[in-house]
């Protein structure tokens, strides 16, 4: 009912309307009690369950505790940029309904890391795990020097920090995936994590990918994010290709495409990266993820921990606890007693 009402409005109006709902705690609340099969852990962050929130939704960290209220067991805000900015004109989002899908091409609209940094202070840790996801300014001279103004500014407010080199609205943004510009910045991104984690446990780093990566430039990723001691890989962004199933008018809008129609190439992609990493890095598994089914199919390929975004719009704000009942009985059904011993047997790991 809620769902139908919103995707009446032009989606990025509709995306505002939540948004404003969510942050004043005037959206539903689901009280979950996840089974305890579906605990999980990635990084060394306990969930409850592994569905969470994926970057792009809460930019600016407006509606944390209601995403939280929704059921996700983590969230992940951002992409936030050192200084605010607008993003690309509108339209930006565009809905595929009969896809399941959107096309969009946001362009990291944000209001900066002082603004987000001001409102995660405030936040109330008990919600639960929040990871923050860093990118480049557009207009940015020096790209490298973005990502450690980020991460100096968040690290202390968060759990886990997520390096976004793969959105695809940003010029140039994805070839920082390329081996010796990731090595580059990884490299400046553990040391600046090194000073601010001083004598404790450093907090989790993890890269997240795009989907468009050709199989030799995933060979060489593995090996730098391996080598550099990167904590995981989040497995991964919208894809800029069309598979033949999108029609409509909307079938050539410039932008990442995001729900069922990436699911098959988000998902090959992680079980790919699974055997690449032998099965010891923590990947966390996005892409189409709107069913149980498709959040199974992901643990098998090697994910610990899910995300999702486009899933949330078509399946409503009940949409956790729906794909965790559906995820739950799959599990039973093959007799795995716990999620995290389905993790990555497609792969063989
Ligand atoms: C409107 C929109 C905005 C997004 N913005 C970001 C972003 O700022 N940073 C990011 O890392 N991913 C962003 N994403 C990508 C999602 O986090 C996710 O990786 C992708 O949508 C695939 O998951 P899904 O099929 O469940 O939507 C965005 C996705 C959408 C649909």
């Amino acid at each position: 009912m809620l769902t139908r009402g919103l995707h009446l409005l032009p989606p990025e109006t509709a995306h505002g309307l939540a948004l404003w709902a969510l942050g004043r705690g005037l959206a539903p609340r689901f009280a979950l009690a996840a089974p305890a099969r579906l605990r999980t852990a990635f990084c060394g962050i306990e969930l409850a369950h592994p569905l969470g929130l994926a970057a792009g939704f809460d930019k600016d960290a407006l509606a944390t505790r209601g995403l939280f209220r929704l059921g996700f067991s983590f969230v992940e805000i951002g992409t936030v940029t050192p200084r605010p900015q607008v993003g690309n004109p509108k339209p930006r989002l565009f809905r595929l309904r009969r896809e399941q899908a959107l096309i969009n091409r946001m362009g990291f609209n944000n209001q900066g890391v002082a603004a987000v940094g001001a409102r995660l202070a405030a936040r109330d840790p008990s919600w639960g795990p929040l990871g923050a996801n860093i990118g480049a300014n557009r207009d940015s001279a020096d790209p490298l020097a973005d990502y450690v103004a980020c991460l100096k500014a968040l690290y202390p407010l968060v759990d886990y920090v997520a390096i976004n080199v793969s959105s695809p609205n940003t010029p140039g943004l994805r070839d920082l995936q390329q081996p010796a510009r990731l090595d580059e910045l990884l490299a400046a991104l553990l040391e600046t994590r090194r000073t601010l984690a001083g004598e404790r446990r450093p907090k989790p780093l993890l890269v997240k990918i795009a989907p468009d990566l050709a199989p030799d430039d995933e060979v060489a990723l593995a090996e730098v994010v391996t080598s550099r001691g990167v904590d995981g890989l989040i497995v991964g962004n919208t894809t800029t290709a069309r598979p033949p199933v999108i029609g409509g008018r909307h079938r050539d809008a410039v932008g990442g495409l995001s729900g069922a129609p990436l699911f098959l190439r988000s998902t090959e992609q992680l079980l790919r990266l699974c055997r690449l990493t032998g099965g010891r890095l923590p990947l966390i598994g996005v892409g189409g993820i709107l069913r149980g089914a498709d959040a199974y199919a992901k643990i098998r390929a090697g994910a610990c921990a899910l995300q999702l975004y486009t899933g949330l719009i078509y399946r409503g704000p009940r949409a956790v606890g729906r794909i965790l009942a559906e995820l739950d009985r799959l599990l039973e059904r093959d007799g795995w007693a716990r999620l995290t011993d389905a993790c990555g047997i497609d792969a063989g790991a």
